[in-house]
């Protein structure tokens, strides 16, 4: 794989594009409560510019104070008097090389309504359990104005000096809303058929170009698939294509609805990558002739030159890839994509976090979103700084401080580096979290940390040792509940997929641990699995999306889900436990693998907590998720 096509220019309307290579457009919730720019906003779309994108498309932002606005904290673009903060942010990209192009929305029946002075608005009747109770069906002269609303907003971005606007017609937001038959049922001329359902977008097309300078791109994002039974399809898509071809520079082909968020567009890693490529292909084929295509969908720097050279689209756009590290680009031109950080999919700092109304940050790049809090600087004095042991975080410290210039060394008391992260990257859906491992391991190589394996030091070794800083990272160890016949079990850093096969297995602990390694050991040849947990959900601790996504994956796989029960033994061949009623039941176990969490390690931490200088960092303090090893982590080297 040459990595060409993805470097190669292309010509948007009368702009070249420096690569293929686009930033989608992704709330990240950085402006400011009113829909204007923040400063955090600016150093985080330009950390994209600089790092290579050849567009960078901002979040969706609404065009009115009425009706449009989707989040509670959206980045909005209603007014002239935003024009001016706006144009920050479009210099800042456009000084960076990147194209700065807005994406312009309308929430339609995807708006907040608590973030709005108006009901929802939907193209016509629609009975699903997702739309609310409080919503109106729009007339035609509120269409109208709506219209009007979007080429304002888009004379507002050409004046702020965008190079673009990206019309949302995909999501299930308002234009989308009208492009599907499965929302548009109205009997006017902006339902009925697909050109009557085109109406509305083309219209807004129309009205838009009236209002900007003649180089002034307008591109479309808009679905192949809703994802939903009589929703949008490729063929529909493929002929909506063909009819606003004639009025956009280019199309961003995307899919899915808020209610299939999950399965198709912001998937987590239980949903094979790439997603959307094939089905975009589909649609491409019949439209590359007409209109620059983009595609999305889990892509990474390997998969979106793969779908380049197999003709699925003209340019590759990554949304999260961005998120995980705003410098791929450039690293992957200058030859040095090993030292791409790659994004695990596990939605913690960006999804989950949107989800909560909070600002955007990534579970393996804690810079992202306080870029310019988090900037490394080189140390004006040069340290010598230990780190004891070598899991996420105490990795992660080492990164930092060799970063900073300072002389790092590690002690790892077990053979391997990547602590937990060895087990947790076993099943194939966790490689994005086991390549993050893999990256973290070759920039210890290439900092030249002083990694010692094999390597157990106690607090008094260290103590004779010359050291500035004490970096304690000695991690947490899997708990082992006082259930009779314990002792048959084995703790996941410990069990071989090869032993599970031809096996009746059952996880006792349905976290994301128990439940992943379930949903792993279900795809293998083993002869049933069952996971046994005393809450009454599966995995509680991931965002509701991903949860979801993993139940119907272990339910479609097979595996026995057993909620709101309690393991009382273990024995040969059976688990026993007490159900939610506290009757006696049992569950066939030829192997048991006990998952019900981890526990700090509290006595090696007392004794390393007492050295001089000495920080905690990561599990070691409280077992957690990656995001807190890797953001404790930076905490702990900015503040020595
Ligand atoms: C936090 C977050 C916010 C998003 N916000 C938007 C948005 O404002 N507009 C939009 O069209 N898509 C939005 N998306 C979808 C992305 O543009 C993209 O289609 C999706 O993340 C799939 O690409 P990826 O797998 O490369 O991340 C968002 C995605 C994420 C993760
Ligand atoms: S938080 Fe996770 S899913 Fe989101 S960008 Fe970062 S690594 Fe990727």
């Amino acid at each position: 794989m040459g990595n060409n096509l993805l470097l190669e220019q292309i010509k948007i309307r009368n702009t070249v594009m420096r690569n293929r290579i686009v930033m989608a457009p992704m709330e990240a919730r950085l402006n400011m409560p009113d829909g204007g720019v923040s400063k955090e906003m600016i150093e985080y779309y330009k950390a994209r510019a600089h790092g290579g994108a050849g567009a960078v498309i901002i979040e969706n932002t609404y065009i009115d104070e009425f009706s449009s606005r989707s989040g509670i904290i959206s980045s909005g673009f209603y007014s002239d008097h935003m024009i001016a903060g706006k144009s920050l942010l479009a210099d800042a990209i456009r000084e960076e090389g990147a194209l700065a192009i807005m994406q312009l929305s309308h929430g339609g029946p995807q708006a907040n309504p608590a973030a709005n002075n108006s009901p929802v608005l939907y193209p016509s009747l629609y009975t699903a359990p997702s739309a609310g109770k409080e919503y109106q069906v729009l007339t035609e002269a509120q269409i109208g104005e709506i219209e009007d609303s979007f080429a304002q907003a888009s004379r507002r971005a050409c004046w702020a000096g965008f190079n673009g606007v990206e019309f949302h017609a995909a999501h299930g937001y308002l234009l989308s809303s009208f492009l599907s038959p499965l929302r548009n049922q109205r009997e006017d001329q902006y339902g009925g058929s697909v050109e009557n359902r085109a109406r509305i977008l083309i219209e807004v097309l129309k009205k838009a170009r009236k209002n900007v300078d003649c180089d002034f791109i307008l591109g479309v994002r808009m679905n192949i698939s809703d994802g939903l039974e009589g929703g949008m399809t490729e063929e529909l898509a493929a002929e909506t294509a063909k009819l606003i071809a004639p009025y956009v520079d280019y199309i961003n082909l995307s899919a899915g609805f808020s209610e299939t968020c999950g399965k198709v567009m912001i998937t987590p890693c239980y949903v094979d990558a790439p997603t959307l490529a094939s089905q975009i292909r589909n649609v491409y084929q019949e439209i590359k002739d007409l209109v620059p295509v983009f595609g999305v969908g889990a892509l990474d720097y390997k998969s979106g030159e793969e779908c380049l050279e197999q003709d699925c689209f003209d340019a590759a756009v990554f949304g999260r890839a961005f998120i995980a590290d705003p410098d791929w680009p450039n690293k992957l031109s200058s030859g040095e994509a090993a030292d791409i950080r790659p994004c695990c999919r596990g939605n913690e700092g960006c999804f989950s976090r949107m989800l909560k109304g909070l600002p955007v940050r990534c579970e393996l790049n804690p810079a992202a979103g306080q870029e310019e809090k988090y900037q490394l600087k080189k140390a004006k004095k040069k340290k010598r700084i230990i780190v004891v042991g070598g899991g996420t975080a105490g990795m992660e410290c080492a990164r930092i401080g060799a970063l900073q210039g300072h002389e790092m060394v590690l002690f790892e008391s077990s053979g391997r580096l990547g602590g937990h992260l060895n087990e947790a990257g076993v099943p194939a859906f966790k490689a994005g979290l086991r390549r993050f491992m893999e990256w973290q391991i070759r920039q210890m190589k290439k900092l030249n940390v002083n990694v010692r394996l094999n390597r157990r030091v106690s607090a008094e070794e260290i103590q004779n040792m010359q050291f500035d800083h004490v970096i304690v990272a000695v991690g947490s160890n899997y708990i082992v509940p006082p259930i009779k016949g314990v002792e048959r079990a084995i703790k996941p850093d410990c069990y071989d997929t090869e032993q599970m096969k031809d096996k009746y297995v059952a996880v006792i602990g349905g976290g994301m641990v128990g439940a992943e390694t379930a949903l792993h050991l279900s795809g293998e040849k083993v002869k049933g699995v069952a996971v046994l947990e005393m809450r009454d959900a599966i995995a509680p601790e991931h965002d509701p999306v991903a949860r979801q996504i993993l139940a119907d994956k272990l339910e479609q796989n097979g595996v026995k889900v057993l909620l709101g029960c309690r393991a009382s033994a273990i024995e040969e061949e059976r688990i026993l436990y007490l159900d939610e009623n506290g009757e006696t039941k049992e569950v066939r176990a030829e192997a048991v693998i006990l998952a019900t969490g981890l526990r700090a390690d509290s006595e090696q931490v007392s004794a390393f907590r007492k050295l001089p200088n000495a920080v905690c960092v990561g599990d070691c303090i409280k077992a957690g998720k990656v995001y807190h090893a890797t953001h404790e982590a930076w905490k702990a080297m900015l503040n020595l």
